[in-house]
Parts: C-alpha cells; sequence; structure tokens
C-alpha cells in the first residue's frame, strides 16, 4: 500500500462505509476525471432542505474511493446551502491530507456533488 495515503485514507478505501446507491434518491450527480477516466455518482436523500443520507459509486482510484466515503459522511445532515459549501480540501484535511499529485481525485466527489445539487434545484 501506498505509503503516502494517511491511515484514515486507507481504511477508507479498504471499507467504506458510504458505498451504494439509494433507491428513489431525490438528487443524484456525476463527475468524470478526463485526465485518468475515473467516474464518480453521489447519490442523496434530502428532507426538509437537509441530506438524509449520502451514498456514492465509483470506479476510481484509492483516493477517490476514501474521499467519496469521507464526503458522504461529511454531507449527512447538512443543508443543502452548507454541502455546496465543501471543497477537495476539505475532504483532503479530513483524510489527514492526501498527497499532493492525489488532490484532484478529491475535487472529483465535490463535482459529483454540485451535479447532484444543481439537478435537484431544476426539480
Ligand atoms: S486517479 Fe482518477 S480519481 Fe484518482
Amino acid at each position: 500500500m501506498d505509503k503516502e495515503y494517511s491511515e484514515e485514507t486507507i481504511d477508507r478505501f479498504q471499507d467504506p462505509e458510504y458505498s451504494g446507491e439509494i433507491e428513489n434518491a431525490d438528487a443524484v450527480g456525476k463527475a468524470g476525471n478526463p485526465s485518468c477516466g475515473d467516474v464518480l455518482k453521489v447519490f442523496l436523500k434530502i428532507e426538509d432542505n437537509v441530506i438524509k443520507k449520502a451514498r456514492f459509486k465509483t470506479y476510481g482510484c484509492i483516493a477517490a474511493i476514501a474521499s467519496s466515503d469521507e464526503l458522504c459522511e461529511m454531507l449527512e445532515g447538512k443543508t443543502v446551502e452548507e454541502a455546496r459549501k465543501i471543497t477537495g480540501k476539505d475532504i483532503s484535511q479530513e483524510l489527514g491530507e492526501l498527497p499532493p499529485v492525489k488532490y484532484h481525485c478529491s475535487v472529483l466527489g465535490t463535482e459529483a456533488l454540485k451535479d447532484a445539487l444543481d439537478n435537484y434545484k431544476e426539480e
């Protein structure tokens, strides 16, 4: 395993608690990373403007899986407006800092989230 990853990142990669799909999700978003070809989908259950449940599915690297898992945990309990403010840097910090070359992987999650929230607004 790559020694540049924090323990938190490796733990989340090995046992991602928030991996999966939500049936009848209120919002679904997708993002792709053109530099590596990885794809990420985020599913949200939203009630009264609060994210009650967040799950993800990805064909991604270690950092993408760990970042998405972290992001979903951060999302639950947040309002839609608070969720929009989460950055790749916030996720990386929560993970104990990603290696700089892997920072773009955390941005994949925030892009999928933004897509989901944009789709939600349109409804
Ligand atoms: S290398 Fe593709 S998301 Fe990390």
